[in-house]
């Protein structure tokens, strides 16, 4: 079930993402969040570094973040590893150790994904945290990827490639092919889910995911069979819902 907030600006989708974990840290013991990579959730991540300097704590919080490139070292520049550092983990106090991140880069990427599994089936996450792909796509999962997919090697779409291109000085050819990821009944399994998803290049995947079919097409789509789903947009992308 969705609930949809329609953010005037950037500023305030980040903090309507930012109160729902700031609740979920104040109150409980050991907050299980689910983090994600890309421009969408940047301003949360800096929401959660100001609360950290005026007194919050997140070192009873363990983390799961949901992807990673294959093929590059986890300290590339570009890797999920690295933007997490350095847009998050680095500003704020959770432990190292419960910091979970997929890794793409041991050379056994079949190992990777079934440890990955294994480890965050230990736990139950309290929230997710989403964007959404151009293409529909939520963690690395791009369309056709069956819903009841857990952790796994995903191709990338040429799509999703050029997407992301921007991150690699506008060179699709270093954009890597593949990455690890979290399936979709990963996700699904999270408590609650906060998405957030701004611009005009989001509208259409942010209409299939609300408005059209549950289809493997629109990945997102799943979200619709979710029970606690909210959804943070801002004009934009909001602007091909009824
Ligand atoms: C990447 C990530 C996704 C993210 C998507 C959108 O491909 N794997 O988790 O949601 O991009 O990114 P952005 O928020 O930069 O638009």
């Amino acid at each position: 079930m969705f609930k949809i907030s329609i953010a005037s600006s950037n500023e305030e989708a980040s903090e309507t993402a930012f109160e729902i974990i700031r609740s979920i840290v104040t109150e409980n013991p050991q907050p299980v969040l689910g983090l994600a990579t890309g421009s969408s959730p940047v301003g949360l991540y800096q929401k959660m570094i100001e609360a950290y300097k005026k007194g919050l704590s997140y070192r009873s919080c363990i983390t799961f973040n949901l992807d990673e490139y294959v093929g590059i070292d986890k300290n590339h520049e570009q890797s999920y590893y690295t933007f997490m550092h350095e847009n998050l983990f680095n500003g704020i106090d959770i432990p190292e150790e419960q910091i979970h991140i997929p890794c793409g880069s041991n050379g056994n990427e079949d190992q990777a994904c079934r440890e990955y599994e294994e480890e965050i089936s230990r736990y139950t996450v309290d929230v997710q945290v989403l964007g959404i792909g151009s293409d529909g796509h939520i963690a690395f999962n791009e369309p056709g990827t069956p819903f009841d997919s857990v952790t796994h090697i995903m191709p990338l779409t040429e799509q999703t490639r050029k997407d992301n291109a921007r991150f690699f000085g506008g060179n699709i050819d270093l954009v890597p092919k593949t990455a690890i990821t979290q399936g979709l009944a990963t996700i699904m399994r999270a408590k609650k889910i906060i998405l957030i998803a701004t611009g005009n290049n989001k509208a259409q995947a942010v209409y299939d995911m609300i408005s059209g079919p549950v289809t493997v097409d629109c990945p997102a789509s799943i979200l619709q069979r979710h029970p606690d789903v909210t959804v943070i947009l801002d004009q934009e992308a909001a602007s091909k819902l009824k």
